[in-house]
């Protein structure tokens, strides 16, 4: 189970900055109340912010809940993939799912796709490493790309997965219609029949409008079978990690092209 995921360096959701933004904000504001007492208020809520995401880093690293490892073995359960052929895994990160499916399946190749900007503590030299200390460099690939315009020609893929994505890419207008794009063109370059399970937040109207729609719009694309998870509600996820903007809106849809 989560155990894979101990030694190897993913990186953390919450990247470091998210902390030591508001406590470095936090402090200024306190030293601004000896000018103006009202400035504690905004002292206090920076430094609650930055007790939140260390507590939250804290919960989704292996020293803690290991929740990150959790959540990524729920993903990968539901993409159940008979491991034939290549899988693409869309915003890799440092490879977690990446390296995980190729170690689930030894005779399959995986490419891990991201832009690895400046806002997380990832890149593709990480992801390699990873590859190459879980033993599977020699049939993985890590390849610069956006998730908005896949460098694949259709059905290249036999699967498809990827995790806490799509809401973060911002190459594209991030209207409802816009991310299901990102779902389109993913779901474009899996083959007729592959396996496709994306995680991200399906259940906020804003980003991705009715679900119900969605659902049937994906249907629409001639894709045979479509199931949604609210994962949202598993059991692992303590109360305060259920927040909208972390982990309470999270659900996964998957199923068959
Ligand atoms: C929350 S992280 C998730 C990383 C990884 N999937 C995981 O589960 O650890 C979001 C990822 O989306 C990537 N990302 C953001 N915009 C992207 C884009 N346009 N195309 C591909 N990846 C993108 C980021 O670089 C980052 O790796």
């Amino acid at each position: 189970m989560s155990e894979e995921f101990t030694n190897t360096a993913y990186s953390n959701w919450v990247s470091t900055k998210f902390i030591v933004v508001p406590l470095v904000m936090g402090a200024l504001f306190l030293g601004l109340t000896l000018v103006w007492p009202g400035f504690a208020i905004l002292a206090a809520l920076c430094l609650l912010a930055g007790a939140y995401f260390i507590y939250s880093r804290r919960a989704f690293s292996p020293r803690g809940g290991n929740i990150q490892a959790k959540l990524w073995e729920v993903v990968l359960d539901r993409l159940d993939w008979d491991g034939k052929g290549q899988a693409l895994d869309i915003g890799c990160g440092n490879g977690p799912l990446t390296v995980a499916l190729a170690r689930r399946h030894p005779d399959g190749r995986v490419v891990g796709i991201d832009t690895w900007g400046q806002a997380w503590d990832y890149s593709k030299a990480a992801c390699e490493r990873n590859a190459q200390t879980a033993g599977v460099a020699a049939r993985t690939d890590f390849q610069k790309a956006s998730a908005s315009d896949l460098p694949f020609e259709d059905g290249t893929f036999d699967a498809a997965l990827s995790n806490f994505v799509f809401h973060d890419v911002n190459d594209s207008v991030s209207s409802a219609r816009d991310k299901r794009a990102l779902v389109r063109e993913a779901l474009r370059v899996v083959k007729k029949g592959g396996r496709f399970a994306f995680q991200d937040y399906f259940a906020v109207k804003a980003m991705y409008g009715e679900l119900d729609d969605l659902l049937e719009t994906i249907k629409g694309w001639g894709i045979a079978e479509v199931a949604f998870l609210d994962t949202s509600t598993s059991d692992f996820i303590p109360a305060a990690l259920k927040l909208p903007f972390m982990l309470g809106k999270i659900s996964i849809i998957y199923g068959t092209k």
